[in-house]
């Protein structure tokens, strides 16, 4: 796997047969923190229970643990990945010294594929999450979803996930995901998912979703979805 550093001096590789990075070369632990992490509310919160689906070299998780832990939160992560060979990767990564402490909590995670400290749990499922959220008898507060682009990961934003996922969330559950195309939007919409935008960059909006909490989508964004909300070729 061809290996690079991203501008926060943090690791990605390039995903071969689909010719796309896992993570953004502005950089992989900037965008964990700018597009999932930071955006959630941590207020009043004791414990997390979270699906991180696309866990992929594991920065996402790796920076929820290091905040839950920060802030007191018991945290219990279910990663989900169908490329073990980027799970390989992970002992490789070069993590900053903040990190550490949770890189190794994680690390000890892959190798056992289940791990339990004072208030980190964690267990790992490889396999294709279509398959796998079926087996899933949990429910969870957040699910993030890591997806690469639509049209390199179609399956990741269908309507097929969506019925799957949406048994999968506690009363205050909702999904996040770095991206906000009207495809998934529209697929969110025909779910009757409550949806959000909410902004990573200038240019770049995400999107949070629940079966419960009532989010409310903008105007522009549901004539969007409806305009251009179906794959001509699915
Ligand atoms: C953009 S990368 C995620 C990067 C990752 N979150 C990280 O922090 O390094 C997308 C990931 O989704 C995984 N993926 C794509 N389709 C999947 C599927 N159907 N089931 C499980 N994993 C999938 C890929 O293997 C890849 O690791």
């Amino acid at each position: 796997m061809r290996e690079i550093k991203t501008n926060d001096g943090s690791i990605t590789f390039l995903n071969e047969d689909i010719n796309e990075f896992y993570n953004p070369l502005t950089g992989a632990i900037d965008r964990a923190f700018n597009a999932y992490i930071n955006k959630i509310d941590y207020s009043n919160k004791n414990e997390l229970k979270v699906l991180d689906i696309g866990f992929g070299l594991g920065y996402n998780s790796l920076c929820l643990t290091y905040e839950c832990l920060k802030r007191n939160i018991n945290v219990e992560i279910v990663a989900v990945d169908k490329d073990i060979g980027a799970i390989n990767m992970i002992p490789r990564l070069n993590i900053p010294d903040y990190l550490v402490y949770s890189h190794s909590l994680l690390l000890e995670g892959i190798k056992s594929k289940r791990t339990e400290h004072k208030n980190f749990r964690f267990r790992l499922e490889t396999g294709n999450i279509l398959d796998i959220a079926d087996k899933l008898k949990e429910k969870f507060d957040i699910i993030i979803l890591d997806p690469f682009s639509y049209s390199k990961n179609k399956e990741m934003y269908s309507s097929n996930l969506l019925i799957k996922l949406k048994k999968l969330f506690n009363k205050y559950g909702f999904l996040i995901c770095y991206n906000s195309n009207p495809v998934f939007v529209s697929n969110l919409l025909e779910n009757s998912f409550f949806i959000k935008k909410y902004e990573i960059s200038k240019h770049e909006h995400g999107i949070m979703a629940s079966p419960f909490l009532k989010f409310e989508l903008d105007d522009s964004s549901k004539k969007l979805a409806r305009a251009f909300g179906k794959d001509i070729n699915p």
